[in-house]
C-alpha cells in the first residue's frame, strides 16, 4: 500500500486546470490502487506561513536548544515535513506564475526543505556537503500555463523557471523520479486548449496504468 500526498497550489476553484487534472489523476489512481491512502493539502486556498526570523533561528538550532519561541515558530514546518515524509508518491498541481511557481508553492518549499530533516549538511565532506534524505519517492507534477513553447530550445524555453526549478529543488532533497504533465494554452484558443487537455489526459491514463 502506498501513501499519496496530493497537493494543489492554484488559488482558482473550478476554473483551475491544474486542480482538475490532479483530481482526475488521483481518482484514476484510486480506481487502480484502491488500497492506497491519500492525504490532501490545498496550498491555493490555505497557504502556509512565510518564514520569519524566529523560524530561521529555529531551523538552524538543534531542537534540544530551542526556546519556546523557536518551538512555536517551527511547529507548522515540522508538521509539514512529517506529512511530506510520510508519503511515497506526490501528485502536485502547479500553475505557472511569471515563468515560475506560485508563491503559495514556493512558501511550501521553504517550509519543507529543512536541514537535518529533508537534507543533511556534512561540512567535512567539502566536495559534496549536502546529503539528500528523501529517497525512494515518486513525484508527478501537473503544470498549467496560458501559452506553450516552454521546452528546451523553444520560444520561451529560456524563461521557464518552473519545471527546471522543481527538478533542482526536489533533486536537492533526493527526489529524482519526477514526471511532468503539462496543460497549456489556457488563454490561447479553445481548440489548442482542448488538444492540450486531451494530451494531458492520455498521459495521465498511461502513468496511472504503468
Ligand atoms: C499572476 C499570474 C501569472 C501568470 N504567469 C504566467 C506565465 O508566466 N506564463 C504562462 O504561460 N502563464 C501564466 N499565467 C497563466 C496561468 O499559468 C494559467 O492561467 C494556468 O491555467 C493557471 O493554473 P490554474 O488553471 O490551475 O489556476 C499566469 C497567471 C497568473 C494569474
Amino acid at each position: 500500500m502506498a501513501h499519496i500526498l496530493h497537493i494543489d497550489s492554484s488559488p482558482r476553484g473550478e476554473r483551475s486546470r491544474s486542480r482538475r487534472m490532479t483530481r482526475e489523476f488521483v481518482e484514476q489512481w484510486k480506481q487502480t490502487h484502491p488500497d492506497d491512502m491519500v492525504t490532501y493539502r490545498d496550498l491555493g486556498r490555505h497557504p502556509v506561513p512565510h518564514l520569519d526570523e524566529p523560524w530561521i533561528a529555529a531551523a538552524f538550532t538543534p531542537p534540544e536548544q530551542h526556546t519556546p519561541e523557536m518551538q512555536a515558530a517551527i511547529r507548522v514546518s515540522d508538521q509539514l515535513v512529517d506529512e511530506f515524509l510520510a508519503a511515497d508518491i506526490y501528485v502536485i498541481g502547479l500553475p505557472m506564475y511569471n515563468f515560475s511557481v506560485p508563491t503559495m508553492f514556493k512558501g511550501y518549499i521553504d517550509q519543507i526543505v529543512r536541514m537535518g530533516r529533508t537534507v543533511a549538511y556534512e561540512p567535512e565532506d567539502v566536495e559534496n556537503p549536502y546529503k539528500p534524505l528523501v529517497l525512494g519517492k515518486k513525484m508527478f507534477v501537473i503544470t498549467a500555463r496560458w501559452d506553450s513553447g516552454f521546452g528546451p530550445g523553444e520560444r520561451y524555453g529560456s524563461m521557464n523557471h518552473q519545471d527546471p526549478y522543481i527538478v533542482s529543488v526536489f533533486g536537492f532533497i533526493g527526489i529524482t523520479d519526477i514526471t511532468f504533465v503539462h496543460v497549456e494554452n489556457d488563454q490561447v484558443d479553445s481548440e489548442s486548449l482542448a488538444r492540450s487537455i486531451a494530451a494531458a489526459r492520455t498521459k495521465i491514463a498511461q502513468l496511472v496504468s504503468a
